[in-house]
């Protein structure tokens, strides 16, 4: 028998604590797949005719799949509020407003890809609430570091759909079986690659990139020789550089100048697992995982990969 999402709740001293927010997670994760791969028969491709906080536009299953990852956040009875790229401000889940946890969420990530039937992913991570439970959760619970971070993860929906995720005792990947209808781990104790692998990075902004970004990547490209890979949903980056090695990188650029990437929807959860999978989380001179936020849609440059090529690229 195959182990699956239950797995969780042997794992470290908040795993069973974990199990069934990410059990949520899975759950979201299941509708999600079956609407992107449906949305093109219900005319739910396209712009959703609004705009999230960031100024961008909101495609309909951006919309969509904040919805139903809000609902089954819900339903666990374990979460308290939601963060999510999407909303401006915390949505609080007012029957559940004295639940201890919090989840922070990118519903879909990735989203410029669904026009092109290229991957996307879901990206979260749960903190303990720090306001007395008697309260109404506040923004100022979202606003911890990574250090603080219960468990975090992703799913990529690729031609499989994978949950992969780690509540601070290293990282697993489970894969969606449609035979069984549960996610099954399929990836135990994933683990970067020291060296290897691939450079990450839209490399059509380097002349605009800040911090001598553009002379750094030149060097680490003469120095490893490493082939380059660029999908252009972060997920689907970041799964790859965990499997295969090498770097992800969205440098600080004149566009976007504190970075593209989102603190706490983006850089934290991925700088966790990438730190839980043996590797390293950098932002401008300091651990991605060390940042204080100080807003909910703050953003910040991200260089994550295998310690010594991180090392390398920033120098
Ligand atoms: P989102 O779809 O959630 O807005 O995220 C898109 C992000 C990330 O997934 C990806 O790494 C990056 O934007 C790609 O940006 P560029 O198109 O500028 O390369
Ligand atoms: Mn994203
Ligand atoms: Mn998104």
């Amino acid at each position: 028998m195959p182990l699956t999402l239950n797995n969780i709740a042997t794992q470290g001293k908040h795993g069973s604590a974990m199990m069934p927010i990410i059990q949520g997670v899975g759950r979201a994760a299941i509708e999600i797949s079956a609407v992107l791969r449906g949305a093109v028969f219900r005319g739910a491709l396209g712009q959703a005719g609004g705009e999230n906080v960031q100024g961008e536009q909101q495609q309909l299953l951006d919309v969509l799949s904040d919805e139903i990852f809000l609902d089954e956040m819900r339903s666990t009875g374990f979460v308290c509020a939601v963060g999510s790229e999407e909303q401006e401000e915390l949505l609080v889940i007012d029957e559940y407003s004295h639940a201890d946890y919090l989840v922070l969420v990118d519903p879909l990530d990735g989203s410029s890809n669904l026009d092109v039937d290229g991957p996307v992913g879901t990206i979260f991570s749960i903190v303990k609430r720090k306001t007395a439970n008697t309260e109404r959760p506040h923004v100022s619970d979202t606003l911890q570091s990574g250090r603080e971070v219960i468990a975090a993860g992703y799913v990529l929906y690729g031609p499989s759909t994978m949950l992969v995720c780690s509540v601070g005792e290293g990282v697993d990947g489970y894969t969606f079986n449609p035979a069984t209808a549960r996610f099954e781990l399929s990836h135990g104790d994933m683990r970067i690659p020291a060296s290897g692998g691939y450079y990450s990075v839209n490399e059509s902004n380097a002349d605009q990139w800040l911090d001598g970004m553009g002379a750094k990547l030149e060097h680490l490209k003469s120095e490893t020789g490493l082939g380059m890979r660029y999908v252009g949903a972060m997920v689907a980056d970041m799964h790859r550089t965990i499997l295969k090695g090498g770097v992800f990188l969205y440098p600080a650029d004149s566009k976007n100048k504190t970075g593209k990437l989102r603190l706490l929807y983006e850089a934290i959860p991925m700088g966790f697992i990438m730190e839980q999978a043996g590797g390293k989380a950098m932002s401008s001179g300091i651990e991605v995982l060390d940042i204080q936020p100080e807003a909910l849609h703050q953003r910040v440059p991200v260089y994550l990969g295998a310690g010594k090529i991180v090392d390398t690229l920033l120098g």
